[in-house]
């Protein structure tokens, strides 16, 4: 098949064979840009954060740099494009801190937290008509808060943010009750760069089918430090309540027990098990364990990871000490979980997948296709532990926005 055939060919077929070109190909990358980060709710910030005026910290939105902050003035959240409007350049370039100015390190233009330009030096250069008031930062066009979670959207006609999140706003409010007054994330986030496409890390994060196999030498620790193995396989493959949901509109989720049943089913493998389930929202943010995740795409082969540890507002030092802990050991730069993930789940498929002269230039999301169970009026679809429902549910939505010819 030639170059030009190939690219003919559908990017997933109706049996859930998934062209690889969606993870090399940059043309397709950068159509995600527009139609996947340029057309939903992308997650930015909690308002743990940046709980005091002038608090700030950058993002992003696909590649779009932002300045999320709380104004000094009051207090309300902004989001503006990181870009001076003189010559482009970057204006803050502290990933957190607490700022009432932005002056730009170029030519010293200045900001106020609410954007306004406030100063430019030597401003007799630029005639009678220059209009400071319209030169701020540019705001994006939709901003909006459920229950602290910040997110924007470069659409200023996209849904509500509450309507955008549908069957997964259950799962979140799950997230914002925990404790007695919800979590902070004010230990900031650690962050990992991998050299692969950014899908894969969704996909991971709600594959209960690979934790056995990639990341066999931390049950095998388990194992070892409470003298019995893990109940993980034995669940994954029989446990009913154990189950991965298409939630609808690209968000999914892994239950480990149901949700009513929530701290009787933990899930034991030592990696922070403050929340009862693996959360996926669309198209760029997950929970796992006691984190947050931000993905951040750079490049059709490259992409940064936020992980925020989840710490509840009220918990005593102990328990917050216990959740950082049991998180670093499996995500941390030295924990024995990230590292197998990149490794095995990320280098290794980029590796493979450059095997495009073969006439099986594809990868199989078809697990659990034909026992999957659809309910059609709550808008969901349910699956075993270990099937691919999950990767379905954001490759159906992320298939519709690529393929919406209304641009
Ligand atoms: Fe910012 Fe010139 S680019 S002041
Ligand atoms: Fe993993």
């Amino acid at each position: 098949m030639t170059t030009a055939e190939r690219a003919k060919e559908p990017l997933i077929t109706d049996d859930w064979r998934v062209s690889s070109r969606i993870y090399r190909d940059p043309t397709i990358f950068a159509r995600e840009l527009s139609r996947v980060f340029g057309r939903t709710w992308v997650f930015v910030a909690h308002e743990s954060e940046i709980p005091t005026g002038g608090d700030y910290k950058t993002a992003y939105i696909g590649r779009q740099p932002l300045i999320v902050n709380r104004a000094a003035d009051d207090g309300a959240i902004n989001v503006m494009f990181n870009r001076c409007r003189h010559r482009g350049s970057a204006v803050c370039q502290r990933e957190f801190g607490n700022a009432n100015f932005f002056r730009c390190a170029y030519h010293g233009w200045t900001y106020n937290s609410a954007g306004e330009l406030v100063g430019v030096p030597f401003d007799d250069g630029y005639g009678p008509d220059f209009d400071k008031a319209a030169m701020g930062l540019v705001h994006v066009p939709r901003a909006e808060s459920y229950r602290g979670f910040v997110f924007v959207s470069l659409d200023p006609s996209i849904e509500p943010l509450a309507d955008y999140l549908g069957n997964a706003r259950r799962y979140l409010d799950f997230i914002a009750d925990i404790g007695v007054s919800g979590p902070e994330l004010v230990s900031h986030a650690h962050k990992l760069v991998y050299r692969g496409n950014w899908k894969l890390q969704i996909e991971n994060t709600i594959d209960p089918y690979h934790f056995s196999f990639t990341h066999k030498s931390w049950l095998d620790i388990l194992k070892d430090r409470t003298g019995k193995s893990s109940p993980w396989v034995k669940n994954v493959r029989t446990n009913p309540d154990w189950r991965g949901i298409d939630l609808g509109g690209g968000h999914a989720v892994h239950e480990y027990g149901r949700l009513e049943q929530a701290g009787e089913n933990a899930h034991a493998i030592g990696i922070g098990e403050l929340i009862p389930f693996n959360l996926n929202i669309f198209p760029s943010l997950a929970f796992v364990g006691a984190h947050l995740r931000l993905v951040v795409p750079r490049s059709v082969d490259e992409t940064w990871v936020y992980l925020y540890p989840l710490l509840p507002k009220d918990a005593d030092e102990h328990v917050r000490d216990r959740i950082l802990r049991d998180h670093e050991i499996f995500y941390g730069p030295a924990g024995f979980g990230s590292t197998d993930d990149i490794e095995v789940g990320f280098d290794r498929v980029m590796r493979g997948i450059e095997g495009s002269a073969s006439p099986a230039d594809w990868t199989l999301m078809s697990r659990g296709l034909d026992r999957e169970v659809v309910d059609e009026a709550a808008g969901i679809r349910i699956g075993r532990s270990s099937d691919e429902v999950p990767q379905r549910a954001y490759l159906r939505r992320w298939l519709g926005l690529m393929e919406d010819c209304d641009e």
